[in-house]
């Protein structure tokens, strides 16, 4: 309970920003995508190729049930983790959840050319999805923050609105 839940799209700066948080409000930081890779043994590539997204979702639908129910942590849920109900009805009762709204220019130039993500390898197809998303992280969100800010002006900003 009373955990700070951070969801956007991928490169919306909720790990990086997450971490910012968790050290300034002196809570524990988790990262759903990192306790998945944790729970399957193998990166979320790997996840994708070996088992396909099916797999990963309902991975994924685990871990943000568990981490639900930790107390005071900042949690960082992976891109499509809140585009699904049963996550935002397991997220919702263990805290507030804050989109970090970002634009896509923004995150094309936080994502560069990395190839680790498998919903981004088309720069087209990424943004059909991200505008696909945004209304639904808006809907699953308690409040919005501007995420085109650097990590610690975001991370300070969540951190006044949460006083
Ligand atoms: C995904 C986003 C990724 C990761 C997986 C699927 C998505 O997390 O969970 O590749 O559906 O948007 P990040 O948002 O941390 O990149």
């Amino acid at each position: 309970m009373n955990n700070i839940i951070l969801c956007g799209f991928m490169g919306s700066g909720k790990t990086v920003v997450g971490r910012e948080l968790a050290k300034i409000m002196g809570r524990r930081f988790v990262d759903t995508d990192e306790l998945v890779e944790k729970k399957q043994g193998i990166p979320i590539k790997a996840i994708f190729e070996a088992y396909g997204e099916d797999r990963f979702r309902d991975l994924e639908h685990e871990v943000c049930a568990e981490t639900a129910k930790l107390k005071n942590c900042i949690i960082s849920t992976g891109g499509g983790a809140v585009t699904f109900d049963r996550n935002v009805e397991a997220l919702k009762r263990g805290g507030k959840i804050v989109f970090l709204d970002t634009d896509f220019e923004t995150i094309c130039e936080r994502i560069g050319t990395s190839t680790n993500r498998p919903l981004f390898q088309d720069r087209e197809k990424a943004k059909a999805l991200f505008d696909e998303r945004q209304e639904k992280y808006a809907r699953a969100a308690d409040m919005s923050v501007d995420g085109n800010m650097s990590a610690r002006k975001t991370a300070l900003t969540i951190s006044q609105m949460m006083k």
